[in-house]
């Protein structure tokens, strides 16, 4: 008996000394910054990838941290959300689990691939953490995956979900994905989800949602008038570490630090890049005209349109999410996004 204390914090050891990350998504915007965070904790981390120019992107987000050491001693695995046996190889030893890995798109182009790799490698990697007994999953959702309320009441972790005449390829995406991971759940896999709004941060700024900032430090004349919620991507990885961490299984939270008009988006930008702020209110049918434009040129050059249907519905549309869940829970504070705007636009500078 006298022994029992001592054999406890023994196993407690065991555990922390084969505790041991998998990280999808890495290359992006959220994984890039929450590899950096882990290897700076000095967690031991496992990382897929799908090729050397994405690791390249990913080594600047640690160069920008001034950090390149750290991600050297990540361990790089080739692998590919879509075929089982590439991830099945990674989940040795595998006891915590991070994904953030996602096709994030508006274009109707890339609707199958987005239930490919969205819900069926989410399928995959949620089978594979109850294979392998991994104690904890960190899902990385999106307000996407959300309903919203017919009054102007914000959306919350409760408003469910319903396919509409304009629903997004990406939001069916991530909100079958989301059920993949509440279904393992309920087979005995820990969970945390969150669910991030617009994620504003240093990274490819040809990707995801860092093409807003791009677009704007280009210079932009013109503004939308809709409204989003907005959070930074380092408030994200925050979250995402402390639930981890927590006593918390089985919960979904929002993450947004605002709700701002883009025009307040766009000029915080404009600000931290030395630009003139966007001043033409554009209106919905001058940006349908736009939209085709675009699409045309898109079509004739072979390249991607900027704007699609569906960026342009959400440009001219009012949302409002609100984080009141985990901020009570663990008392986190968002940081403001004019400061955020101005943290990503220095690194932005820095590795031009
Ligand atoms: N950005 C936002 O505003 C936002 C908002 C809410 C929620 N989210 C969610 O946050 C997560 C991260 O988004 P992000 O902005 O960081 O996206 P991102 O920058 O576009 O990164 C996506 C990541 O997923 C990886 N990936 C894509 N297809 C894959 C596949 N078949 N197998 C393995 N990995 C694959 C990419 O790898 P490669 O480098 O090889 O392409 C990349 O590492 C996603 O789940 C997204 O839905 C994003």
């Amino acid at each position: 008996m006298k022994n029992e204390p001592q054999s406890i914090s023994f196993a407690l050891f065991l555990k922390q000394v084969n505790f041991m990350i998998l990280v999808t998504g890495g290359t992006g915007l959220v994984g890039s910054h929450l590899l950096v965070k882990l290897m700076q904790k000095g967690e031991k981390v496992r990382a897929i990838y799908r090729s050397q120019a994405s690791l390249e992107k990913c080594k600047k987000v640690f160069l920008a941290y001034n950090c390149r050491e750290l991600f050297e001693q990540i361990e790089w695995k080739k692998a590919n959300l879509t075929d089982y046996f590439s991830l099945a190889d990674q989940m040795q030893g595998i006891t915590h689990v991070y994904h953030a890995a996602a096709v994030v798109s508006f274009s109707s182009k890339d609707a199958n691939n987005m239930m490919k790799v969205n819900v069926e490698g989410t399928t995959h990697l949620v089978n594979l953490c109850l294979e392998n007994e991994v104690e904890k999953l960190c899902y990385v959702s999106s307000v996407a995956a959300l309903g919203s309320y017919p009054s102007k009441k914000c959306t919350d972790e409760e408003a469910i979900w319903q396919k509409e005449k304009h629903t997004s390829d990406y939001s069916v995406s991530k909100y079958y994905a989301e059920n993949e991971v509440w279904r393992a759940s309920q087979e005995g896999l820990k969970v945390v989800i969150v669910n991030p709004a617009t994620i504003i941060g240093f990274g490819d700024w040809e990707e995801s949602s860092s093409a807003i900032i791009k677009r704007v430090a280009d210079g932009l004349s013109y503004y939308p008038t809709g409204s989003n919620g907005f959070v930074g991507v380092t408030d994200v990885v925050d979250c995402m570490l402390k639930l981890m961490h927590a006593k918390i299984e089985n919960e979904r939270f929002i993450l947004v630090s605002e709700n701002l008009k883009f025009k307040t988006l766009f000029d915080y930008i404009a600000d931290a890049f030395d630009k003139r702020r966007p001043r033409l209110k554009v209106s919905i049918n001058v940006a349908k005209i736009a939209l085709i434009v675009d699409q045309v040129k898109a079509f004739i050059t072979g390249g991607k349109a900027i704007l699609t249907p569906q960026t342009l519905r959400t440009s001219f549309r009012k949302k409002c999410f609100t984080a009141n869940k985990i901020s009570q829970l663990l008392g986190y504070e968002f940081t403001p996004i004019e400061e955020v705007v101005k943290d990503a636009s220095r690194f932005y500078k820095e590795s031009a």
